[in-house]
């Protein structure tokens, strides 16, 4: 029995900075965010979006098309949580009005939280084969003004069903998983910034890619230059490209050509939009998915990347007529709707978010109509 990816969601919120006026707010080169991190735009989250809102919004997009009795699991990945006790999964539940007998929980391993749910989810859904699961990434990606990560934040949500005879991606057995206790970014309980030693991190994914990607080809024999596309987590698109780099090195010049030219359709999403953690791979994806050509049974690599850090590979075949079940046109009208924040704007809902809004305030949402945001808290209890 095959089991995957059925179906994909999408959502980012409706504002952005654009990394040109970024670089002249701080007195940088722009070529530096363009070429050197490889990024155009970044979503900006104002207080009404946060890990939950965007994980619902992000699901609406296929709900309807879907059998939600029988949705027997919903995990989220987050590490934007909203609650230290309570899981983010059940405001969602609630939301998308899932049945009672729902298993539902939060789970947390950094950027890599959203792979260890649809492991979580495959697994079931093996045992339980009339039942899916759904799976949602959901993050905003928060350094701090003026700090070297600041041009690597974003915001936004990917939701998936898993279930038996997938539609869109058929996940094969086998990964390769690496974890070590590190110190290259985390977010201390005090804090509403990640802490990150930038460089090291960057080294360290490097390092993770390295041993997961050669320890899975090891292991099923699988070469290179059979795989259709390798993706990547994108935390910056010169990231994964350093990555890709290093995975071609030394393949015959057909290889090099398909591995580059999907790596550059799988980064256009995320070019636009920036890091989104958890789901920041499954954007990838996305990307790829609705802005290259596949052929049907196509294998795709996936290397997720969480830090602290856990990293794993696996892979995955595409299935004859995936496009029928995309929201192309959907997903980029989202991307381009958002609204041109100028830095001092920014500035001011960056600001607003290291403030707790008070109690009984009231929120606003300036989105259109049928979209879910947060509206404040009344006797603590979230609106
Ligand atoms: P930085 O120190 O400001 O930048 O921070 P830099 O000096 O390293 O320069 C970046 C690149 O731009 C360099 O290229 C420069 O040469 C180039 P590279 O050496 O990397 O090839 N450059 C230029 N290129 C063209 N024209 C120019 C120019 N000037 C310079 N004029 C850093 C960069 C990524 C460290 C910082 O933004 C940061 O700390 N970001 C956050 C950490 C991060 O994203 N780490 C990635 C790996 S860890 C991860 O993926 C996990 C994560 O998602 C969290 C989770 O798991 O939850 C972060």
């Amino acid at each position: 029995m095959q089991v995957g990816i059925d179906q994909i969601g999408f959502y980012t919120p409706n504002k952005y900075v654009d990394m040109v006026d970024l670089a002249h707010a701080r007195n940088e080169d722009p070529n530096k965010f363009l070429i050197g991190i490889g990024q155009n735009k970044m979503s900006v989250a104002d207080q009404t979006q946060d890990a939950v809102s965007m994980g619902i919004n992000a699901t609406l997009r296929y709900l309807d098309q879907i059998a939600r009795e029988r949705v027997g699991l919903l995990i989220v990945g987050t590490e934007s949580s909203v609650d230290q006790s309570k899981s983010a999964s059940l405001f969602i539940k609630s939301a998308l009005a899932l049945p009672a007998n729902v298993r539902t929980f939060e789970v947390k391993e950094a950027c890599f939280g959203m792979t260890a749910g649809i492991m979580i989810a495959r697994d079931y859904v093996r045992l339980h084969p009339h039942h899916s699961a759904i799976v949602i990434g959901s993050d905003i990606a928060r350094y701090g003004v003026n700090t070297g990560g600041e041009v690597t934040q974003g915001a936004g949500s990917i939701s998936m069903l898993i279930k038996a005879d997938p539609q869109i991606l058929a996940i094969n057995n086998g990964h390769s998983s690496h974890s070590e206790d590190i110190n290259d970014f985390w977010r201390p309980n005090d804090s509403a910034v990640a802490v990150v030693d930038g460089k090291y991190s960057k080294n360290v994914y490097l390092d993770f890619f390295k041993q997961t990607f050669t320890a899975y080809r090891k292991q099923t024999g699988i070469k290179t230059s059979d795989f259709t596309a390798l993706l990547y987590h994108l935390p910056f698109v010169k990231m994964g490209f350093k990555a890709n780099e290093w995975a071609i090195t030394a393949q015959d010049e057909k290889t090099k050509k398909h591995l580059t030219e999907n790596f550059t359709a799988a980064a256009r999403y995320g070019k636009e939009v920036g890091n989104i953690y958890t789901a920041s791979l499954y954007l990838s994806l996305l990307s790829l998915l609705e802005n290259a050509k596949l052929p049907a049974n196509a294998k795709i690599g996936l290397f997720s990347y969480g830090s602290g850090a856990m990293g794993e590979f696996y892979s995955g075949q595409i299935v004859k007529g995936y496009e029928k079940n995309l929201h192309t046109n959907a997903d980029q009208k989202m991307i381009a709707r958002r609204q041109k924040l100028t830095i001092p704007e920014y500035e001011k809902i960056f600001n607003q978010a290291l403030e707790s809004p008070q109690d009984n305030l009231e929120l606003q949402s300036d989105e259109q109509t049928g979209t879910w945001y947060f509206a404040g808290t009344k006797n603590r209890i979230r609106q």
